[in-house]
């Protein structure tokens, strides 16, 4: 069976690429290049072209999920199988293939509204522009583990979760059922969380959580936990609002924090995340979203 490798990259439709660009590149540390007169936002994290397309918009979240395939011919398959399913996925125009910067794509909708493209082949920056961090200690961690991760908050919890396993394909990493504190108060927490063939933790996960947006949150992760704490205080300086603070999670022992991006849904910025090894892995149910940290700054 044809897999999905990884999460390759996502697409934001934001209202305020000015604060965008200074947040991605003085907040997190990423490289921003501008495009199409300025209307388009591409974020680097390594030597892909980009890695965070934020297209000039109103909808101020996330809009599409770009899954990568190591080869045309696990991407063709893939697609047949959708077929097979009764997905019917468009092979995505000119426009837009030079838009994600890729070589060849496929696209449909999920429950939630979200857009999934298959892509192979990523166009990669040349030699002469490679990726600077303005911020940076170390380096982002993608590679073969792609970008990081996204967490929906899922409008049909079920279908959400069978559309990510059935459909795409993705194995479940583990749950999280827990409560969690919010300046609301105490709400029930249930948390699904999906890995692809490479095996970072989650590329995806879903939760039934009361937000306003599509997505709760975007992950990136580096390489050296120092540059947690560096962006942490970088965001304190500049009065970036944070939405949790340090802490570490008991699933994917990721080392991080939450920061409100100015299209309102959370980076999590984060370090240390485990690689699932499929032949040993073994699904757990956690009853905490934390094993410390992650606090409301509000409560
Ligand atoms: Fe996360």
């Amino acid at each position: 069976m044809a897999a999905i490798s990884t999460l390759g990259y996502v697409c934001v439709s934001a209202s305020n690429l000015d604060a965008w660009e200074s947040f991605a590149v003085d907040i997190l540390g990423l490289h921003a290049e501008r495009r199409d007169g300025g209307r388009t936002l591409a974020l680097r994290m390594d030597e892909y072209e980009q890695r965070i397309l934020i297209a000039e918009g109103v909808d101020d979240d996330m809009v599409a999920a770009g899954w990568k395939f190591d080869t045309a011919d696990a991407l063709e398959t893939f697609v047949l199988q959708l077929g097979k399913r009764g997905i019917r996925a468009e092979r995505c125009d000119a426009a837009l293939l030079a838009s994600r910067r890729v070589e060849r794509a496929y696209t449909c909708v999920d429950p939630d509204g979200m857009q999934h493209e298959f892509f192979y082949g990523p166009a990669y920056a040349p030699a002469s522009r490679p990726f600077r961090s303005k911020v940076l200690l170390g380096r982002f961690v993608t590679g073969e583990l792609g970008i990081g991760h996204y967490v929906s908050a899922a409008k049909d919890y079920a279908a959400t979760i069978a559309f990510h396993e059935d459909v795409l394909g993705l194995k479940i990493s583990d749950h999280i059922r827990a409560p969690l504190e919010t300046p609301m108060g105490t709400i029930p927490f249930d948390g699904t969380f999906f890995h692809t063939e490479t095996g970072r933790h989650h590329s995806f996960a879903t939760a039934q959580i009361p937000f306003p947006k599509r997505i709760h949150h975007v992950m990136i992760e580096v390489s050296d936990f120092n540059d947690v704490g560096l962006a942490h205080d970088r965001c304190i300086a500049a009065g970036v609002p944070i939405m949790m603070g340090l802490g570490h999670h008991p699933n994917d022992g990721m080392f991080s924090f939450y920061c409100v991006s100015p299209s309102g849904f959370a980076i999590e910025f984060g370090s240390g995340g485990l690689v699932v090894d499929d032949r040993t892995w073994e699904v757990r149910t956690y009853s905490q979203l934390s094993d410390w940290g992650h606090k409301s700054p509000a409560r």
